[in-house]
């Protein structure tokens, strides 16, 4: 079932973090999905503005929306980094429960001034808000973030920035790197515990750490304690599907049964999503059973 991001904060084990996992297209989803029963951990589904304009926003949500239907542990829908508010707008009609505008390239005052809009809008129809304070390099959507102009977030920002906006979640800039660019050893990404520990000490939302591909268990771990309760992974996902794809349009080349090809796509789709769970702490219930 689809459920309200608030649901997974009602009774929250802050031992475990919920992944927000990116998805572009059917297969992707029913690997987050199948993935999410098998450990009986609900997850995040997040969409972004490139995959409404690859899909369409209805369609995408629909997808969404209609294999969350056999989802027991619940699915949020999500909308990932939201440049444009009229976009954040119709995802709220289309029945997103959270949604982030991220103009953290944007001075302070700006994006502040931009998140608190969201923030009255979202709120009179009762959807959460993330709002992203700092930023990280790698590839945002079309927004390209070379090295020299990131800022890592500081907590007492992050706190002005908390009670300037109203928001339900942040993201904050903590060393961590969008995309593939990590992955293939061109830029070396590092988790800035004491940052993650300082930022929740003042702020008591859930904190989402973003740019988590390729993060070692050992420091997610640290994350979670240090604070973090969302974390984001579109990369590695989307390394194990075009991979599956390869693959698999490999094995039989006279093979035209697009159901036949993509079937072992979502495979491992679902296999990388059912090991994040468990790095993130979900999947005990499961395991217990
Ligand atoms: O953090 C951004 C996500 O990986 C979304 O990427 O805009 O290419 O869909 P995208
Ligand atoms: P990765 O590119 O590391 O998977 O990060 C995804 C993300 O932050 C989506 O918002
Ligand atoms: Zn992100």
């Amino acid at each position: 079932m689809l459920i309200h991001i608030r649901e997974l904060f009602n009774h929250y084990d802050s031992s475990i973090a919920y992944p927000a996992f990116n998805t572009q297209n059917l297969e992707t989803t029913l690997g987050i999905i199948q993935a999410s029963n098998e450990l009986d951990t609900p997850v995040i589904v997040a969409t972004s503005e490139g995959t409404a304009a690859y899909a369409g926003l209805e369609t995408i949500a629909a997808i969404v929306k209609t294999a969350a239907c056999r989802s027991k542990a619940g699915v949020v829908l999500h909308f990932d980094h939201g440049k444009d508010i009229r976009h954040l707008e119709r995802a709220i009609e289309l029945g997103y429960s959270s949604v982030m505008i991220d103009h953290s390239h944007l001075p302070f005052e700006e994006n502040a001034r931009d998140t608190r809009r969201m923030v009255e809008l979202a709120h009179a129809k009762g959807v959460w808000v993330q709002g992203e304070i700092g930023r990280m390099r790698g590839t945002e959507d079309w927004v390209s973030v070379s090295e020299a102009q990131a800022l890592l977030t500081e907590p007492d920002d992050a706190f002005r920035f908390y009670w300037a906006t109203g928001v339900d979640t942040l993201a904050c800039s903590v060393g961590t790197v969008h995309g593939i660019i990590k992955m293939r050893g061109g830029v070396k990404p590092h988790v800035d515990i004491p940052r993650i520990r300082a930022i929740h000490d003042r702020v008591k939302i859930p904190l989402v750490l973003h740019g988590a591909s390729g993060v070692d268990p050992d420091t997610i771990h640290l994350a979670i304690a240090g604070g973090i309760s969302i974390i984001n992974i579109d990369t590695e996902l989307r390394m194990a599907f075009s991979n599956a794809l390869r693959a698999s349009a490999e094995i039989d080349p006279r093979e035209i049964d697009p159901r036949r090809i993509m079937k072992p796509v979502a495979q491992a789709v679902k296999e990388v999503a059912m090991a994040k769970i468990r790095q993130f702490g979900g999947g005990r219930h499961r395991a217990a059973a």
